[in-house]
């Protein structure tokens, strides 16, 4: 590890001087021959309104994920009102600049309406109702964008970290299978797109496990799924390169392909030990978990590149199986880690600084890994 530092604090040195005329290295092209490298936008880079922004995503990345705007919440507020004009820019977006466009999300416990579950006198649907409103909304939203978006998270975390299945809403009102119809929907609404099952920590064995068995059932109905997402939501230390590259491993077993859909890596101390995605686990504000407010130092900065350079071997050694590497926002100032689990903190976990301009350590890290 001492080797890597110091080799990374040279490629530091060396990155500035090489990099001093043309500040920037073009991602995309690094990884032309491996993966689709991509980003989550929000609606302000869709629409242009930063337009920085979406200059920097047009030169670096060839595949883009809507942050927000496609969830089922603000996509479909209300049973009868469908909200499109957002989702219509990061589409068009997307399709006019050739990027790889991926929908995210169809059906998910968070950014569920409540309406979703109930009758017109807020009485609980039953299990052929809510498939019906399902298969509604699947129709419309996957229909719509037919031919332009090229893959769909069908479903977005089904599952807890035991490896059992979320008690979400979806699954106490309609049971297990609630997964299969919405693959079984969105295959039927566009039966050229990619699909795929998406969640966070798939690097624990119990979680990892269960999503193999839900696969495995897919493809023995022959219900299609192109790829798990799994969402990379990482720390310094959690998960091991290992455990990263046995999740990669042992999916490709099943014929399909990785992606890596969320990738972001935190480098703020957390109350707890345990690291995890779920939205709904906020806690109180503390300055002694934000002590980078006012900048982030060098050695830290190092740290995090030479993170990312691990744990990018690992996605080029394995880059048959990865079809796509999405980091989860675009600028330091975009990330939801700034706000989650701790609102209000300042986080460093991307690519770019809150100026738009590039972690230069980060990005050779990544385009060379140290072996
Ligand atoms: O737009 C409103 C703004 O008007 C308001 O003033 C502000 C005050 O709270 O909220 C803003 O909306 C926030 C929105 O992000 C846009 O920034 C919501 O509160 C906040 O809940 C929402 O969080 C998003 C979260 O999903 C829930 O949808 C995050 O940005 C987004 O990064 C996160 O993404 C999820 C993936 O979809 C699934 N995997 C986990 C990942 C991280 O939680």
């Amino acid at each position: 590890m001492i080797d890597r530092i110091i080799s990374l604090f040279f490629i530091l040195i060396t990155t500035i001087s090489v990099y001093a005329s043309d500040p920037s290295p073009i991602l995309k092209t690094g990884f032309n021959n491996e993966f689709l490298i991509g980003v989550a936008i929000n609606r302000n880079q869709a629409d242009g309104t930063d337009s920085k922004g979406q200059a920097l995503i047009l030169k670096n990345f060839n595949a883009i994920t809507s942050e927000q705007d496609l969830k089922w919440g603000l996509i479909h507020p209300k049973p009868t009102i469908y909200s499109f004009s957002k989702a219509d820019d990061y589409v068009n977006f997307g399709v006019q600049n050739n990027l790889f466009v991926v929908g995210h999300t169809l059906v998910w416990h968070s950014n569920a309406p409540a309406w979703i579950f109930v009758d017109d006198n807020g009485k609980g649907l039953t299990r052929d109702a809510l498939l019906k409103r399902m298969e509604e909304h699947i129709n419309t939203v996957v229909g719509r964008y037919k031919g332009k978006i090229a893959g769909w998270d069908v479903v977005n975390e089904a599952f807890e970290d035991n490896g059992t299945m979320r008690k979400s809403k979806w699954f106490q009102i309609i049971g297990e299978d609630y997964i299969e119809k919405a693959f079984e929907y969105a295959h039927n609404a566009d039966p050229k797109v990619e699909l795929y099952y998406n969640d966070y920590n798939l690097y624990l064995n119990a979680k990892r496990n269960a999503v193999i068995k839900l696969i495995q059932r897919l493809q023995a109905k022959k219900i299609p799924i192109h790829a798990v997402g799994e969402q990379a939501h990482y720390s310094l230390v959690i998960p091991t390169v290992q455990k990263i590259e046995e999740c990669i491993k042992d999916f490709s077993k099943l014929g399909i392909k990785v992606n890596f859909t969320e990738l972001d890596i935190t480098a703020l101390p957390n109350k707890k030990k345990e690291i995890t995605a779920e939205v709904s686990k906020i806690v109180a504000y503390d300055p002694l978990y934000d002590p980078y407010k006012k900048g982030l130092p060098d050695s830290m900065l190092l740290k995090i590149a030479v993170r990312y350079g691990d744990i990018f071997r690992v996605f080029k050694e394995n880059s048959s199986t990865i079809q796509r590497v999405t980091f989860w926002g675009l600028t330091d100032g975009n990330s939801w880690l700034n706000g989650w689990p701790m609102p209000g903190r300042t986080n460093y976990p991307l690519l770019f600084d809150r100026n738009y301009q590039p972690k230069l350590a980060i990005l050779n890290a990544i385009l060379k890994p140290i072996k």
